[in-house]
C-alpha cells in the first residue's frame, strides 16, 4: 500500500512548475479590466501535503466549516497561532538537506475563494489571465474544478489563461499552498519563513488584441542629450509620447531631445502603448547603463551608490506589504539621502518598482535565489551546480527580467544571493545578458567576476575596501578591470553600525569604488504581545537565529534608528566644511548629476549652543562635484561663551518626497573655544562621626560615598567600566577577529569590585582611594576621586591607573554612573551632541547644541536590549535638579534601570522602571563596528586602559551657571 499519491508529486519536482504563460512585463492595467482577488479566503490547514484530496476544488464544495484567512497574507500570522508560527534562521535549512525531498510534515494551506466576473465584462472577446505576484513555496490552482497548474518561485509572478473557465458568476477557485517544496531549496535567504499567498491574486480581462508583451528600450546620448525610444511588443500597435511628440509604430526608433532619468532626476515621460485591443500606459525614463572605463556609468557619469538592503518588512503583515509601506519606505530612502536599493534577495512586489522610477533610486534587482545551507555540506548537492535544476534557474531569471524590465531605475540585474557557484548561475547570467544588454550583471558569490559586470563583495573591511580601491586586490585579469560595490556592509543590527563615515570616506577616495549598500534596511521584528517585538526563537522554533533577523536602519514599526540617522549624513549629497572661525564656508556638490538649484541654505550662530542669529546663505548653484568659498556674514556680538556656526542645506521648495526646508546637510565649526570649569577650592571638608560634608555636598564619612549635592540625593556613584553588550560587541559565533564581549566577560569587567583603601578629608580636598578590580584576575583599576568645592559648586577629580597587563583589553566603557530618585527626574538638558545618540564610530550626525529630553525619551528602543542613548561632547547635562559640568566633555546617558539589568534583558519588555534613574558620565566609550557581520571597530576607536584623568562639576540646576 502506497501513502504517496501522485498527486503531490509535484511538490519535489525541480521544475518550475505546469501550465504557466510565459513571463511577460508588469504595467498597471486599467481598473475596468482587472479584478482584485484579495480579501477574505475560506482557509483550512493541514499538517502534510497529501492529506486532503482535490474535493475542495470542485465547485459546490461546502466550505462553510473553514475558517477565513486574508489574502494577500500570510497564514502563519493569522489566527493567533492556530494556523502555526513564523520560524527564523538566518541560513540553516529548518529541514534535513536531502533535495529536493522536504518532509512529510508540510503544512499545507487549502485557500478557496468565489467571485463573479464584472457585470461589463466580455468574455467573448478575448479571454482573461490570473495572476498571482507571490505565493510561499509552491502552489497548485483549480479554477471552477478545472487543475490549471502548480507552480513555484515564490517572490515571483505566475500567470494562467483562464478565459475558457470562467463563468459570469459563482466561480471558484481553489489555491492549495505548500510551505516546503522542491523550491524551498532555492529560498534560503535569511528572514523568517513565511508561507501563504502574500502578494495579490487578480484577474485580467485580456480583450482580442491586447498586448501580450512588450519591451520598452529607452537610452540616452548624453553627449547629444537625445533619447532614442523603441518599443517591441508581440503585438503591433502605436506608442506615442506626447510630450515628446512622438507618435511611433511598435518596434520602430525614434530620437528626439529628452530630459535623461537619473535616480536624482527621475524624469518620466507618460506615453501610450496602444494596440488594437488594449491601451497600455508607458513610463518612460531615458537613460543608458553601460560599463565604460572599468566604470559603471550611467548617462556617461560614474555613479556613487549610497544604498540599502531592502527585505520587506511589516511587523504584523510580514513579506505581504501594503502600497503605504512601501511608499514610506521609498520616502524615508529619499529623506535619508539614499540613492540606491538591492532587493535583497528576490524582486520586491512590483509596486515598489513604480515607486523607485517616479522619485528616484537606483535599483539593483535580485533574483528569488539563496541555497545557502549548502555551505554547511562544502555546497555538496548545491542546486545551481546540478544540471537538473538549471530550468528552475533559468525560469527565476526569466520571471524577474520579463516583469522588470521597462522599469528605468533597474539599472543592475542580479543573479541571487549566497548561493555558492555553479553552471546554473552562468546559464543564469548568459541568459540575462541576451534578453537585456542594456543593463549590468551582477552576483557577489561569482569572486572572479566570470559571470558578472562588477566585482562585488559584502562586509570586506577597510583595509581590504582601500587596497580593492587602489587596485591592488589581485585576482582574475577580468575581476581587476571592473569596478567595484560592497554589495553588503555596515551591519545595522541593534546599536550601530560603527565605522560607516570611514567607509565613505575610502570610497569617494577611489575611482574603482562605487559605493555600497547597508545590511538592511529594517528590522524584521514581529509585533507580539508578549515582547513588543519578537525574534528568532521567539516562537518556540527548533533552530533559529535569534534576533539576527533585526538588523535594520529602521525599527520594525518603520521609525529611524541612529543608524539611519548617522547614514543620512555620512552620505548627505552637499559637503559644508572648512574652519568657519575664518568667515568661509566650503560648499560641495556631491551629487553625481543634480546641481545644486534645488536646495536654500541658512546660516546659524549659536553661543553656547543657543542660535542668537539665523539667515539665509547664498550659494552658487553648482554642478556635481564642483565646490565654491562662501562668505559667512560677520559674526554676531558674541559675549562670553562659547561659539559656533552652523551650515544648512533645505529643500528650497516641496518635492515629490520631502518638504520646503527639509535638511539635506550640514556642518558646525566652533569660533570661540569652550572654557572648562573651574572651581576654585576653597571651601574644606568637615567631618562628623557620619558625615563628611563639602561645600553644596554631603559624604558617607565611612566609605566617603557622595550622599547628596545641594539637597539632591545621590546614591552609588564609582566608577564604572561596563556596558550591556551590543550586538557588535558580541560579535557573530563565526568571527574569527575577537569578540570584544567575551574576552570582557572573561575578564570579569562586567562584575568589578571596589575596594575601598582610604577616606582622606584634607584641608581642601577629600580622597577616596579605591581598586576596582574583578575577581579572579590581577588586572584592576587603581581610582582616586578627588572632591573639592568652592561652597557652592562641587568638582570631582577621577584619576585612574590601570594596573596589570591590559594590553589585549581595551575598555567598553569609562566612566562615573549614580542613581537619583526617579520620581523627581524626568526631563533632560543638555548642551552638547545630539539630538540622537552617539558613540566614537558612530557621532557624524551628533550637532552640537542646546538639546531637551527626557529619561524616557533618551533610550534607543532596539528590540533586543543593549547599550544605547549615549550622547556625544556633552559640555554640561541637567537632570533630576542637579547640574554637571564635564572637563573635559563627557559621554552622557541616564536610564530608569541600571546597566547589569539593561544586559540581562532580551526583549524590551524585559525592562521594568525602577525608583531610580541611573545616570552616566563617561570620559570614553569602546567604539561599536559592525562585528555582529563584518568588522569590528577600527583602532583608533578603541578605548584602551591608560592612566587617564576626568572631572565632573556638580551643582544644583538652575543655579549659578557653570565656567
Ligand atoms: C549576508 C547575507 C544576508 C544576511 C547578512 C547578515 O551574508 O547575504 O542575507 O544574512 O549576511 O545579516
Amino acid at each position: 500500500m502506497s501513502f504517496r499519491t501522485t498527486a503531490v508529486d509535484y511538490v519535489e519536482d525541480v521544475s518550475p512548475g505546469n501550465g504557466a504563460l510565459p513571463p511577460r512585463a508588469r504595467y498597471a492595467t486599467s481598473d475596468a479590466r482587472t479584478l482584485s482577488l484579495n480579501g477574505s479566503w475560506r482557509f483550512r490547514l493541514s499538517a502534510t501535503a497529501g492529506a486532503e484530496d482535490d474535493a475542495f476544488a470542485e465547485p459546490g464544495y461546502d466550505a462553510d466549516g473553514w475558517a477565513e484567512v486574508s489574502v494577500p497574507g500570510h497564514w502563519v500570522l493569522q489566527g493567533g497561532g492556530r494556523f502555526g508560527s513564523p520560524a527564523y534562521t538566518n541560513h540553516l535549512y529548518p529541514f534535513p538537506v536531502d533535495p529536493p525531498r522536504v518532509p512529510t510534515e508540510n503544512p499545507t494551506g487549502d485557500h478557496l475563494r468565489v467571485f463573479d466576473l464584472p457585470e461589463d465584462w466580455d468574455l467573448d472577446d478575448g479571454g482573461a489571465v490570473l495572476r498571482f505576484d507571490g505565493v510561499e513555496s509552491c502552489a497548485r490552482v483549480w479554477l471552477n474544478g478545472t487543475d490549471i497548474g502548480e507552480f513555484k518561485g515564490s517572490r515571483l509572478p505566475h500567470e494562467f489563461a483562464v478565459g475558457h473557465l470562467l463563468k459570469t458568476a459563482g466561480n471558484v477557485l481553489a489555491v492549495r499552498v505548500h510551505q516546503w517544496s522542491a523550491g524551498s531549496y532555492l529560498e534560503d535567504q535569511d528572514q523568517w519563513w513565511l508561507p501563504g499567498i502574500f502578494r495579490d491574486v487578480t484577474l485580467l480581462h485580456r480583450p482580442a488584441g491586447a498586448v501580450l508583451d512588450h519591451f520598452v528600450h529607452a537610452s540616452y546620448d548624453h553627449a547629444g542629450g537625445l533619447g532614442t525610444l523603441r518599443v517591441d511588443s508581440d503585438v503591433d500597435g502605436r506608442v506615442t509620447v506626447p510630450d515628446l511628440g512622438i507618435d511611433v509604430a511598435t518596434g520602430e526608433s525614434v530620437t528626439v531631445p529628452v530630459e535623461p532619468w537619473s535616480a536624482e532626476t527621475p524624469k518620466l515621460y507618460d506615453g501610450v502603448l496602444a494596440t488594437e485591443g488594449e491601451r497600455v500606459p508607458l513610463r518612460i525614463g531615458f537613460r543608458t547603463v553601460e560599463l565604460a572605463d572599468g566604470l559603471i556609468k550611467v548617462n556617461g557619469k560614474a555613479v556613487l551608490f549610497k544604498g540599502v538592503n531592502r527585505h520587506e518588512w511589516h511587523p504584523e503583515k510580514g513579506r505581504a506589504l501594503d502600497l503605504e509601506s512601501m511608499r514610506e519606505d521609498v520616502l524615508l530612502m529619499k529623506r535619508h539621502n539614499i540613492n540606491a536599493v538591492r532587493t535583497s534577495h528576490y524582486p520586491p512586489h512590483p509596486a515598489f518598482l513604480d515607486l523607485c522610477d517616479e522619485y528616484g533610486l537606483w535599483v539593483i534587482d535580485e533574483c528569488d535565489l539563496e541555497t545557502h545551507g549548502f555551505t554547511e555540506q562544502d555546497w555538496r548537492d548545491n542546486p545551481v551546480d546540478d544540471d537538473r535544476w538549471t530550468p528552475a534557474l533559468l525560469d527565476r531569471a526569466a520571471r524577474m527580467v520579463e516583469r522588470d524590465k521597462n522599469h528605468p531605475s533597474v539599472v543592475i540585474w542580479s543573479l541571487g544571493n549566497e548561493a555558492g557557484t555553479g553552471r546554473g548561475l552562468t546559464a543564469m547570467a548568459e541568459w540575462i545578458h541576451g534578453r537585456d544588454a542594456s543593463r549590468l550583471v551582477h552576483y557577489e558569490g561569482d569572486v572572479d567576476c566570470r559571470d558578472t559586470d562588477m566585482y562585488s563583495r559584502m562586509y570586506a573591511g577597510h583595509a581590504e575596501v582601500e587596497q580593492i580601491g587602489q587596485r591592488l586586490d589581485g585576482g582574475t585579469h577580468k575581476r581587476r578591470e571592473l569596478p567595484f560595490i560592497l554589495c553588503e556592509y555596515g551591519h545595522a543590527m541593534g546599536n550601530g553600525p560603527g565605522g560607516i563615515a570611514d567607509y565613505q570616506q575610502i570610497f569617494e577616495s577611489y575611482d574603482r569604488l562605487q559605493g555600497g549598500f547597508i545590511w538592511e534596511w529594517i528590522d524584521h521584528g514581529v509585533k507580539d504581545e508578549r515582547y513588543g517585538f519578537a525574534y528568532g526563537g521567539d516562537f518556540g522554533e527548533e533552530l533559529h537565529d535569534g534576533n539576527f533577523v533585526c538588523d535594520g536602519l529602521l525599527f520594525p514599526d518603520r521609525r529611524p534608528s541612529p543608524g539611519l540617522v548617522e547614514y543620512k549624513k555620512v552620505i548627505e549629497p552637499v559637503r559644508i566644511e572648512g574652519d568657519l572661525a575664518d568667515g568661509t564656508v566650503r560648499i560641495t556638490n556631491r551629487y553625481d548629476f543634480a546641481d545644486l538649484s534645488a536646495l536654500a541654505f541658512e546660516w546659524s550662530y549659536q553661543v553656547d549652543g543657543e542660535t542668537v542669529e539665523s539667515g539665509p546663505l547664498s550659494v552658487p548653484v553648482l554642478a556635481p562635484g564642483e565646490s565654491a568659498d562662501v562668505k559667512l556674514p560677520e559674526p554676531p556680538a558674541a559675549g562670553s561663551g562659547e561659539t559656533q556656526w552652523t551650515v544648512r542645506a533645505l529643500l528650497a521648495a516641496d518635492t515629490a518626497w520631502g518638504p520646503k526646508g527639509h535638511v539635506v546637510g550640514w556642518g558646525q565649526s566652533p569660533v570661540s573655544a569652550r572654557r572648562a570649569p573651574s572651581v576654585a577650592p576653597t571651601a574644606g571638608p568637615v567631618s562628623d562621626d557620619r558625615l563628611i560634608t563639602l561645600g553644596p555636598a554631603s559624604f558617607d564619612a565611612r566609605t566617603g560615598a557622595l550622599r547628596s549635592v545641594g539637597g539632591v540625593e545621590v546614591t552609588g556613584l564609582r566608577l564604572d567600566v561596563w556596558r550591556a553588550t551590543t550586538d557588535n560587541d558580541d560579535g557573530a559565533a563565526w568571527q574569527t577577529d575577537i569578540r570584544y564581549s567575551e574576552v570582557w566577560r572573561k575578564f570579569g569587567l562586567h562584575r568589578m569590585r571596589h575596594r575601598l583603601d582610604g577616606v582622606e578629608a584634607g584641608a581642601d580636598a577629600l580622597t577616596v582611594r579605591t581598586r576596582v578590580a574583578p575577581a579572579a584576575w590581577e588586572v584592576g583599576l587603581s581610582t582616586v576621586y578627588r572632591w573639592t568645592s568652592d561652597g557652592e559648586r562641587l568638582r570631582l577629580t577621577v584619576s585612574v591607573t590601570p594596573e596589570g597587563d591590559w594590553t589585549a583589553l581595551p575598555l567598553p566603557r569609562l566612566g562615573i554612573r549614580f542613581g537619583l530618585s526617579g520620581a523627581d527626574t524626568d526631563s533632560v538638558t543638555w548642551f552638547g551632541g545630539g539630538p540622537g545618540e552617539a558613540y566614537p564610530d558612530t557621532r557624524a550626525a551628533s550637532m552640537v547644541g542646546r538639546w531637551q529630553s527626557t529619561v524616557d525619551g533618551m533610550q534607543t528602543p532596539y528590540v533586543r536590549p543593549q547599550e544605547n542613548g549615549a550622547r556625544a561632547d556633552v559640555r554640561w547635562a541637567e537632570l533630576g535638579g542637579l547640574r554637571v559640568e564635564g572637563d573635559p566633555e563627557f559621554w552622557f546617558s541616564a536610564r530608569r534601570w541600571t546597566t547589569e539589568q539593561l544586559d540581562a534583558a532580551a526583549h524590551r519588555s524585559d525592562l521594568v522602571p525602577g525608583e531610580t534613574v541611573w545616570v552616566h558620565l563617561d570620559h570614553g566609550q569602546h567604539g561599536i563596528g559592525t562585528a555582529s557581520c563584518g568588522p569590528g571597530p577600527l583602532r583608533q576607536y578603541y578605548l584602551l586602559a591608560e592612566p587617564t584623568e576626568f572631572s565632573f562639576v556638580f551643582s544644583q540646576a538652575g543655579g549659578p551657571a557653570g565656567s
